[in-house]
């Protein structure tokens, strides 16, 4: 009979081809809850008597019966009320207001990487590594920001100011290296020189968001090469109304054209 495994050596293959020597780690997340001593059952959560009006804001946006919609906003708010962490019963009084099973809130805040179900230091750095930005020195990044602040992946800094995190595309591949903080801002165009003084920057409350060069958004060599009439008052090359007039008139053409067919 033919035994694959006495026939790899003969068609050149070595066992240790098979073996997984090394592998990397793709998330440092736990999906599964684990019980300590800031993050269980009877750890107390509740919003702010502002965040509470806020909530009514965001529920106001779907039907009543579909109150489980706002579970995103709702885990958000949560989160930033809570330094950027979001605790086991901050997802239960969630479930409560929105009257669904507390599980229901778990799966999504546990699915998504913005959601921290772990406390994170002051600045939680997203680091994007897919493959644009990985091609552009992703990792050479996370090298020299691991040096700086003497942590690695998955943990915080000994000062309690970094958690570093790898993460997948955010968007803004065109600017890539790149990395959000705190899951709002984002910072492009990094170098393992730059993003030392924009770490250092960001204690300092004073960093630049955007391209850490002196490029600006995500211009190309050219410069702006389209939307060249477009000012932040919201002026664009085309007028809309104009459009829509001209597609009106189109449809009541090809109608008019239809019913002359008949
Ligand atoms: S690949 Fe990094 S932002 Fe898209």
């Amino acid at each position: 009979m033919f035994s694959l495994f006495k026939a790899l050596p003969r068609l050149g293959f070595r066992a240790q081809t098979l073996q997984v020597k090394n592998y990397r780690a793709f998330s440092d997340v736990y999906v599964n809850h684990r019980d300590t001593l800031d993050n269980n059952d009877s750890v107390p959560f509740d919003f702010t008597p502002e965040n509470y009006k806020e909530i009514e804001t965001i529920l106001a946006k779907y039907p009543s019966n579909y109150k489980k919609s706002a579970t995103i906003p709702l885990l958000h708010l949560a989160q930033k009320q809570n330094d950027n962490f979001l605790p086991l019963s901050a997802m239960k009084k969630i479930a409560n207001i929105l009257g669904v099973a507390d599980m229901d809130v778990y799966e999504v805040a546990s699915f998504y990487t913005m959601f921290n179900r772990t406390k994170v230091g002051k600045f939680h750095l997203q680091i994007c590594a897919t493959t644009p930005c990985m091609l552009c020195g992703a990792y050479d990044i996370v090298a020299a920001i691991e040096k700086h602040v003497g942590c690695k992946l998955g943990e915080t800094s000994p000062d309690g100011m970094f958690t570093l995190q790898e993460v997948e595309c955010l968007g803004a591949c065109a600017n890539a290296p790149m990395i959000q903080v705190n899951g709002e801002w984002v910072y492009e165009d990094l170098t393992p020189e730059n993003v030392i003084q924009l770490l250092e920057d960001l204690k300092a409350g004073n960093a630049k968001i955007g391209p850490q060069t002196d490029r600006n958004h995500c211009e190309g060599p050219q410069g702006r090469t389209t939307l060249i009439n477009y000012d932040s008052e919201g002026a664009h090359d085309r007028d809309f109304d104009q459009a829509k007039k001209d597609w009106e008139d189109a449809r009541a053409a090809a109608k008019a054209a239809a019913a002359q067919k008949k």
